[in-house]
């Protein structure tokens, strides 16, 4: 267990008193120095480095143990004045300012230069120390802001089209700049993405913006890990906290570091404000499906940055955690494969954006009820020890890809279809009990890697590529059951339609086509299509079916509109396995359905059986499966357990009716042998 501790903002008096505090609560692990630029380079090339070594002094003496963070998040006045090329740029080119945090962009060669320095001499200089374990990147990369229109950002977009077509007619060919007059001649007639009539852009061009600022944050990440590497001791790991937009989080795992770490502030769901995020009726649980999908970058991640305080900011107002919430949050975590939890942070900042952020601590210093739990925190944590490093345990999984993730971000039909679909399909796997990955196709993804799965939800894969194809028909033909929804293969890679009929490259495998489609309008009647006797919504975009193949047989068809008749719903057999082909978008009753058909809903229902109100995660090891049911609700919930199980906070042996107390976690243990 670890907090997030700034030395820079407290009086020297205060450090080892705040470690020992820190030390008889159960943290052993600080991360700084992430924001600290000017306490080791004060002034252009002038160094000191006496401040952290101070620090890291006490921390060895006081034995806690110490992740280093580079500081390049925050660029100090000195620099930016000296080299204002450093900071990013708003889409009309005026510069951001001084005074917040990650003005800078990845592509300024004197900011590149500046920040291998800067992170040359750090690592050098500390690196050997002891109380060391690890290092942090930056802080939070792409957060914030995630779009760069500053000068070195222009001149290494055209470079990175370059080197990406090699022939100028290759490029205009894949963003279809026949359209609307957009050719282009020469590589300098081609800018950012930049201010246009109704904001809005060359789609193709956009999609490849996205890839290059993904491109460009890795490679600064990566600037930064090699040098690290130089210098860490070998069982030192290097990391960042993440997962934020524009980014292809898994392509920067494999580049740059050796473990992932996430911060999770499940308050969001809570707050108002701009930065508010809507989490419809899972509220802090939809956390989970964060946390699914940074367990699909690193099976085994920690968190940076565990929620511990209300949370408060310019943008955004939140309340403070209720008794018990910090714990479940944090088991939240642990259950969907945390092995490491840090509190953000140890005391809440008395200066700054930040004053109503809070951490642990409050301004007045006192203990209070907050340290308490996570005192309690780490008691529980010891409880379960055991299960560090077992897996999370899934035989269904949501797929992703980015370049779908990236064009449903320009693409409007695309962004609501898929942000719909998916939020149900995870709300029906939350409330039936039924663990699911997130997993994500990327390039070097082998079918092997998918057939760990049984049921495979893909549902609005517009863009697929033959490679993709390729992977997916070997999961089918291997025994696997796959399920899309409406659009797919509708696109090719650059985000281009494909002159044929959808679904395109995966028309053999679901043996369908689409013979007409359409969004269904807020004015339209609400479309159902039945299927075994009971009508389920069709969603907000239906693709009209055609059977194309001997082997598949029509489900369902829809009920309503002027395609009342037609077949909605699919499944053809391929190889040893299935394709489950719908025509709309997934309701969380349609899901509920399909996870019953294909027999893997509530595969722990022998265990026991949950209400709602409580989600349900298994993590294995050996021969042993580790339960964790988390209540969210204000209210106690009744669990009924089927079999006699392990507790592994009283230590018993349970069975039957059991009570989880309001955000109460438990934790059992089974024996498979
Ligand atoms: C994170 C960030 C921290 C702090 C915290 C609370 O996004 O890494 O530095 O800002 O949120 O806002």
């Amino acid at each position: 267990m670890g907090t997030c501790y700034y030395p820079e903002q407290w009086d020297f008096k205060l450090w080892r008193q705040d470690l020992k505090r820190m030390k008889a609560c159960g943290i052993t692990t600080v991360r700084i120095a992430e924001f600290a630029w000017n306490k080791i380079e004060p002034r252009e090339n002038e160094f000191n480095f006496d401040f952290f070594d101070c620090f890291l002094d006490i921390a060895e003496e006081e034995q806690i143990k110490v992740i280093f963070g580079t500081p390049t998040a925050t660029p100090p006045a000195w620099l930016t004045k000296a080299y204002p090329e450093a900071l990013n740029c708003r889409k009309d080119g005026v510069k951001f300012c001084h005074g917040m945090r990650r003005h800078y962009n990845y592509n300024s060669p004197k900011y590149q230069e500046l920040s291998a320095r800067i992170v040359e001499r750090a690592a050098s200089h500390y690196g050997k120390r002891a109380c060391i374990i690890g290092w942090q990147i930056d802080n939070e990369i792409n957060c914030e802001i995630d779009e760069f229109y500053s000068e070195s950002d222009n001149l290494a977009f055209r470079e990175f089209l370059k080197e990406k077509y090699e022939d100028i007619d290759c490029l205009n060919q894949a963003w279809g700049t026949v359209f609307w007059n957009q050719t282009y001649n020469q590589w300098d007639e081609i800018n950012l993405p930049g201010i246009t009539i109704q904001n809005t852009s060359n789609p193709h061009q956009l999609l490849d913006y996205i890839r290059f600022v993904s491109e460009s944050a890795i490679g600064f990440c990566k600037m930064q890990s090699d040098i690290i590497r130089k210098y860490k001791k070998p069982e030192d790991f290097i990391t960042t906290n993440g997962m934020f937009g524009n980014l292809d989080n898994h392509k920067m795992m494999d580049t740059c570091y050796d473990v992932y770490t996430y911060d999770s502030y499940p308050n969001f769901a809570y707050g108002i404000g701009r930065d508010a995020l809507h989490s419809e009726d899972l509220n802090d649980r939809k956390w989970s499906f964060n946390l699914s999908q940074v367990r699909s970058i690193c099976p085994h991640f920690g968190i940076m940055e565990q929620q511990s305080g209300a949370g408060g900011w310019n943008t955004f107002a939140g309340p403070a955690p209720k008794p018990g919430q910090m714990l479940l949050w944090a088991m939240q975590s642990i259950a969907h494969g945390a092995d490491y939890i840090s509190f953000f942070r140890w005391r809440t900042a008395t200066a700054g954006t930040e004053i109503y952020w809070h951490g642990i601590l409050d301004y007045d210093n006192r203990d209070n009820r907050r340290l308490t739990e996570v005192a309690e925190t780490g008691r529980r944590m010891k409880n379960i020890s055991e299960a560090v490093g077992s897996d999370f345990e899934a035989q269904v999984a949501l797929l992703r890809d980015y370049d779908n993730s990236w064009d449903s971000q320009i693409d409007l039909w695309h962004g609501e279809i898929l942000h719909k679909s998916e939020l149900e399909i995870f709300k029906a796997s939350q409330l039936t009990h039924t663990p699911m990955d997130i997993v994500y196709l990327l390039n070097d993804t082998e079918t092997q890697e998918l057939r760990q799965y049984q049921v495979l939800f893909y549902p609005h894969p517009e863009i697929v590529t033959p490679e993709a194809a390729e992977v997916l028909k070997e999961y089918v033909k291997d025994g696997g059951c796959l399920i899309l929804g409406c659009r797919a293969g509708q696109k090719q890679k650059d985000g281009q339609c494909v002159m044929e009929p959808m679904p395109g490259l995966l028309s053999a495998l679901t043996g369908t086509s689409v013979k007409e489609y359409t969004y269904v309008g807020p004015a339209d009647e609400e479309v159902q299509f039945e299927w075994d006797g009971k009508k389920l919504s069709a969603g907000i975009f239906n693709d009209i079916l055609e059977q194309v193949s001997s082997e598949s047989v029509v489900l369902g068809s829809y009920t309503g509109n002027y395609y009342a008749g037609s077949p909605a719903f699919i499944k053809n057999t391929y190889g040893k396995g299935t394709v489950l082909h719908f025509g709309g978008t997934f309701t969380e009753e349609t899901v509920r359905e399909i996870l019953q058909f294909t027999g893997i809903r509530e595969p722990y229902k022998n265990y026991m059986i949950l209400p709602d109100g409580c989600e349900l995660c298994v993590r294995k090891k050996d021969s042993c499966l580790y339960f964790f049911v988390l209540n969210y609700g204000r209210v106690s919930q009744e669990i009924e357990l089927k079999k006699t199980l392990y507790d592994m906070e009283t230590k018993e042996n349970l069975t039957g009716t059991v009570v989880i107390e309001p955000y109460g976690v438990a934790v059992y243990r089974t024996s498979l042998e």
